[in-house]
């Protein structure tokens, strides 16, 4: 399991390195090609099923990519090298870099289009609806946690095709967080006490529902997608996937039925769950969230990495 943490946090490295450049394709690349090296030192037989793209799109870790050294387990991988690449681009918080890995057949195979979904925490899980009104969601949320609904956040992508969301959720008098990007951070947040961070609503990537998926299997929080679709043309493709019945609701375990998940994550600019990548005199440090489902295990990995031994001064607590 601690394997991954080095795979995000070689990604999370590269791409912090451009924080604030402007560039969100360099530092995108730069993060794959990190991330796409570290899977190669690992012992496994890696078949990316979430990734950059297409095999006629993406040069490296596309749809399909054999990864690995080719020895050991047969796994599936989902990856997104830099969730939230504007963010990097800005230099805003909560990118992230992001890694699940099951066995083979454990992981959906969601194409780049959009998903509606309804993120909540591990008290809240099971007692929710997509199909429900916000408010009688809310209501809900509010009171798996002993809270008011006024004391419930949710966070929604800033989006003109939520107004009418936004709206709702005002309505029944819950706080909201718009966020410009990165909606599996607020998904992993929203299951992790004290971030603040209770829901998440609205429509974002469907392969970024299929890793938060993985993340909610590791922490008991649930998720529910349903594809959102601009055209017919996507409705095929998501047929043409394997996917007989596209216009259903899948719960966590649809998205993630894998027995054996792990799922990892490493900061690239500061965010709710944890700092992003910092670089100091003669080194650098990062923060990671690394779990298992079948095990149990949640860690966050604290790393430092000295480069520059003369350089370097003592090491902080935090
Ligand atoms: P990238 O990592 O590809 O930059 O995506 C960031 C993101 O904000 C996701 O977190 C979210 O699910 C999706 O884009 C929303 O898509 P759109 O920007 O098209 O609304």
């Amino acid at each position: 399991m601690l394997d991954f943490v080095k795979v995000t946090e070689a990604a999370a490295l590269a791409a912090a390195r451009l924080m604030g450049r402007g560039d969100n394709d360099a530092a995108d690349r730069a993060a794959v090609e990190a991330m796409r090296a570290a899977l190669g030192e690992l012992d496994i037989q890696g078949r990316v099923v979430i990734g950059e793209g297409e095999r006629d799109e993406a040069p490296m870790l596309f749809i399909g990519e054999v990864v690995g050294s080719g020895r050991g387990y047969e796994v599936d991988i989902a990856v997104d090298p830099v969730e939230g690449t504007n963010l990097v681009a800005k230099g805003l918080p909560n990118a992230i870099s992001v890694i699940a890995v099951s066995e083979r057949g454990g992981i959906l195979h969601a194409p780049d289009v959009y998903m509606e979904k309804l993120v909540v925490g591990p008290s809240a899980a099971g007692r929710v609806d997509l199909r429900w009104p916000v408010a009688r969601n809310l209501a809900t949320i509010a009171s798996s946690l002993r809270r008011r609904v006024e004391d419930v956040t949710v966070v929604i992508l800033d989006r003109p095709r939520h107004a009418e969301l936004i709206e709702e959720v005002r309505q029944a008098g819950a706080r909201i967080k718009l966020i410009s990007d990165g909606d599996v951070s607020a998904a992993i947040a929203a299951a992790v006490s004290g971030t603040g961070v209770h829901a998440v609503m609205g429509v974002g990537g469907a392969p970024e529902g299929v890793l938060a998926a993985a993340a909610l299997r590791c922490l008991g929080g649930e998720i529910q997608g349903r594809f959102w679709f601009r055209d017919d043309s996507e409705r095929e493709r998501v047929r043409s996937m394997g996917i007989p019945d596209p216009d259903r609701i899948f719960l966590t375990e649809d998205l993630v039925p894998g027995q054996q998940v792990i799922f990892s994550c490493t900061g690239i600019t500061d965010g709710d769950l944890f700092k992003g990548v910092l670089f100091f005199a003669g080194g650098q440090r990062t923060h990671t969230l690394v779990m298992g489902a079948s095990t149990g295990e949640i860690r966050f990995v604290d790393s430092v990495y000295v480069t520059d031994r003369e350089r370097v001064g003592p090491i902080r607590l935090f």
